[in-house]
C-alpha cells in the first residue's frame, strides 16, 4: 500500500512515499536487500565520523532470537510486531573510542543511520516502523556490553512487500499522513520567527 504524503513543497519520492505501516506481508526480506539497507545506515554522516550505530538484527526464521527480541517491546507493539520478518535494535555507543568522554551526538548519530536505512527501504519497496524499546529487557536479553550505555530505542520492522496490509492494519496508520507546517519547524532570526525563504 502506498501513503504518499501531502507535502506543502516538491520532495524526492522517497522522502514523500515513506512512512510507517503496522502490518506487513509475512515474506522474508531477502538477504541481499537487508545487506543494502545496512549498507545505507553505514554510510550515515556522525560527530567527528564516530559512527557510533550499531545493528542488533533478527530474522523470523531464527524464532528463538525473533520472541527474544520481541519481548523488548510493550505489549501493544508486540501485537504488530510478531509479524515482522525482521527486528532491529538500534543501539547507540555513548562514549567515545578514543578517550571514553561522552558523546553527547550518539542518538543523533544513529538516528541520522536509521533515516538512511528508512530511504533505503523506501527506494527497495520495503517498509520500516520504529518502536520504543523496553532497555531494561533489550539489555537483559542480549547482554549489551557495558560500553553501550543505552539503546536509542528504535525497533524496525521491515518487509519486502506489504501484500497484506489491509487486512490487519490498524485504521490511525492507514488514515492521511501528518507533519508539522514548514513554519513551525523552521525559524529564522529567533525560535518562533518563521524562516524568511518560507514566507516569499
Ligand atoms: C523514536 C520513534 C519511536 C516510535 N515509537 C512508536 C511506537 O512505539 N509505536 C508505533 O506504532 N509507532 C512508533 N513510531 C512511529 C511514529 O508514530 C511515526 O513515525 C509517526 O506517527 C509518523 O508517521 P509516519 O512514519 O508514517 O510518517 C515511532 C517513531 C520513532 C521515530
Amino acid at each position: 500500500m502506498r501513503k504518499p504524503a501531502p507535502t506543502q513543497h516538491q520532495v524526492h519520492e522517497l522522502i514523500q512515499q515513506r512512512w510507517s505501516p503496522r502490518a506487513f506481508s509475512s515474506q522474508p526480506v531477502p538477504p541481499e536487500v537487508l545487506r543494502s539497507l545496512f549498507e545505507a545506515a553505514r554510510w550515515a554522516p556522525s560527530s567527528s565520523n564516530e559512527q557510533p550505530w550499531a545493528f542488533l538484527v533478527t530474522t523470523a526464521d531464527d524464532k528463538e532470537n525473533h520472541a527474544k527480541m520481541l519481548s523488548t517491546l510493550v505489549e501493544f507493539n508486540q501485537a504488530w510486531a510478531k509479524h515482522a520478518p525482521v527486528l532491529v535494535i538500534a543501539v547507540s555507543e555513548l562514549a567515545f573510542a578514543k578517550n571514553g568522554h561522552p558523546n553527547r551526538n550518539a542518538f543523533y548519530d544513529t538516528g541520522a543511520a536509521v533515516a538512511n536505512l528508512s530511504v533505503e527501504a523506501t527506494s527497495r519497496g520495503c517498509s520500516c516502523i520504529k518502536w520504543r524499546v523496553r532497555s531494561s529487557q533489550s539489555n537483559r536479553a542480549f547482554r549489551n556490553p557495558h560500553r553501550v550505555g543505552a539503546h536509542l530505542g528504535l525497533h524496525d520492522r521491515l518487509s519486502g512487500q506489504s501484500g497484506n496490509f489491509a487486512r490487519d492494519a490498524a485504521p490511525s496508520r492507514t488514515g492521511p499522513a501528518r507533519a508539522k507546517a514548514g513554519g513551525h519547524v523552521c525559524h529564522g532570526r529567533a525560535l518562533g520567527k518563521t524562516a524568511s525563504f518560507l514566507q516569499k
